[in-house]
């Protein structure tokens, strides 16, 4: 694909970026047909911001310090989007909440990702609450962004094991591997115009169905 048929996405984190880094990599590689026209982080401190320079992408510091009101500080975000003329936003470990403002203005053109099986375990802290409800298995969702919290309908989803021995930090991190792989392929199939959206139901054209059933511990 040309650069001029590229997706333009923007890739909005809070934190340290390891999901755009995958992002900046697979672009890097030529193997997800996308560019990431800047990077905005709502914290000063985001090492999403270090990684996004190191790449010489453009990056927009936006603190939601600084404005008193939510809808505020989305129309600010809204307004460097728009200004950029991006067609994908993609969350990346992005910690706020996004207003109706911010939603009306990209309608079905915002995705996050999660890490746990939504439904189960939406907020924060979901690695440890997925430990202390004694699930077996965790995961990863990437989803359409919608007024609710992690309520957004489904794109695609991974299942990891939870161990016995799991903490926080060692699930998190085998979720985030799967993290890796999964949002960079959603991106690809935004590029590629697969996914068909009627409410819920998402679907992407020509993806093969997984056909594994897992089982945790395993049986004997
Ligand atoms: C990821 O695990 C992502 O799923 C999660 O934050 C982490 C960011 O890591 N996002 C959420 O919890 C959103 N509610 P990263 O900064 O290394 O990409």
């Amino acid at each position: 694909m040309s650069s001029k048929n590229k997706l333009r996405i923007a890739v909005l984190a809070s934190g340290g970026g390891t999901n755009l880094q995958s992002i900046i990599d697979q672009c890097q590689q030529g193997t997800l047909d996308a560019e990431i026209d800047l990077v905005i982080c709502n914290n000063p401190d985001a090492g999403a911001l270090d990684r996004a320079k190191k790449a010489g992408i453009r990056t927009v510091c936006i603190n939601h310090r600084d404005f008193s009101q939510r809808k505020d500080f989305d129309q600010a975000v809204v307004t460097t989007l728009q200004e950029a003329g991006v067609e994908l936003i993609v969350l990346a470990g992005f910690m706020r909440i996004i207003s109706s403002v911010f939603l009306a203005a990209f309608p079905q053109r915002i995705i996050n990702i999660h890490p746990a099986l939504l439904p189960s375990f939406p907020g924060l802290h979901v690695q440890q609450k997925a430990i202390d409800y004694g699930a077996k298995f965790s995961g990863c969702t990437v989803h359409f962004v919608d007024d609710g919290v992690d309520t957004g309908a489904i794109i695609a989803q991974a299942v990891v094991p939870i161990h016995n021995d799991d903490t926080e930090e060692t699930l998190s991190s085998r979720i985030l591997e799967q993290e890796h792989k999964i949002y960079p392929q959603v991106i690809q199939w935004f590029a590629e115009n697969r996914i068909v959206s009627d409410g819920r139901q998402v679907t992407i054209k020509s993806a093969q169905q997984s056909g594994n059933t897992l089982t945790n511990p395993l049986a004997e």
